[in-house]
């Protein structure tokens, strides 16, 4: 197994307006009645250095086996693209799952990264570029969840969108819809979407993805505490914190937390904050669909599925989607 590159920007220092926003969200979420972090703010340097060992993990199957069906269905997946298509990619965090595709994808008229790092989105449009000379290439630097505008070249041409990773997963429900709803608006009538989403499986298997036997799903975890006392100024004692991941069948989501060992106080920017033993901080959710109920959120949001592509131990699955309803921003 070649190791998968994860589907993620690299970490940038946050900005001062972005640090305050970082404090300010951790002594909301560390004070509120159900203690809660976000995941967004696991991606420091550290934290993004741990997440590419998860996608090599033996139990994490999602990139190995996504990157799988995009090899091995690359031709059936790019014939659902309309010709001469702008293919929009939502976080291009790597060009990783791109590749299997673009040996399929002749006349795409432009590939549209969409990704909030600049300095990134740049370096990997030039590789690119080298590795596909008669590409175009148009990275627009901008969060994938706001509004934002096309470049002119994507705004001529039919239009498909792409977000693999089963970043979608990560959303609730609701703000899947949504997002999913927002991605139409961007891409307009006619549009495509590709989009990766894990699959309901074996309790046993979802949980050893999201808690390996050798902790670096843990470490990934728990560094969020590490980051807290660094750059916002906290007393966590990490080995007073244990990981915990779990499948809520009822919510169809693995849950991960940070579970207090111990009854302790912690400082927070100066802001103590209590723990009872026992009590946890939730950091994160991964919503696992079957392929009807993806099909019926993607439904309610303004698209059809066209086709599903699987592993054949049907871990995983790639939808392609077609618009149907929509209203463009
Ligand atoms: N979207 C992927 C998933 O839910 C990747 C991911 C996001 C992840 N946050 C994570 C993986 C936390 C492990 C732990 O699986």
């Amino acid at each position: 197994m070649t190791a998968p590159i994860p589907h993620l920007p690299p970490a940038t220092p946050l900005s001062e307006p972005e640090s305050r926003r970082f404090a300010e969200d951790v002594i909301a979420g560390l004070t509120a009645p159900r203690k809660h972090l976000a995941a967004k703010y696991f991606y420091d340097r550290q934290g993004s250095a741990l997440f590419e060992a998860i996608t090599r993990l033996p139990e994490y199957y999602p990139t190995r086996t996504e990157l799988g069906i995009l090899a091995r269905h690359g031709a059936e997946i790019a014939a659902t693209l309309p010709a001469g298509a702008a293919l929009v990619e939502f976080g291009s965090g790597s060009t990783q799952k791109l590749r299997r595709l673009l040996p399929h994808l002749g006349d795409l008229a432009v590939y549209v990264p969409v990704d909030v790092s600049a300095d990134f989105l740049r370096s990997e449009a030039e590789e690119l570029g080298r590795d596909f000379p008669s590409l175009r290439v148009a990275p627009v630097a901008a969060d994938f969840s706001r509004v934002f505008t096309l470049p002119p070249e994507a705004e001529a041409a039919p239009r498909a969108g792409f977000f693999p990773g089963s970043t979608i997963g990560n959303f609730e429900p609701e703000a899947a819809a949504a997002l999913l709803r927002h991605f139409a608006a961007i891409l307009g009538p006619q549009a495509t979407l590709i989009v990766g989403v894990d699959l309901v499986k074996d309790k046993a298997v979802l949980e050893a993805a999201y808690d390996d036997a050798a902790g670096v799903t843990a470490a990934f975890n728990l560094n969020l505490l590490a980051r807290i006392n660094r750059e916002v100024g906290a007393d966590f004692d990490l080995a007073a914190f244990a990981h915990r991941a779990f499948f809520d069948t009822a919510q169809s989501r693995i849950e991960m937390h940070l579970v207090s060992r111990r009854a302790q106080r912690v400082t927070v920017a100066t802001m103590p904050i209590s723990f009872a033993a026992g009590e946890t901080i939730h950091t994160e959710n991964s919503y696992k669909y079957t392929i009807e109920s993806f099909r019926s959120l993607a439904r309610s949001a303004g698209w059809e599925g066209r086709a599903v592509w699987t592993d054949p131990d049907g871990l995983f699955s790639v939808h392609a989607l077609t618009a149907s309803s929509i209203r463009r921003h």
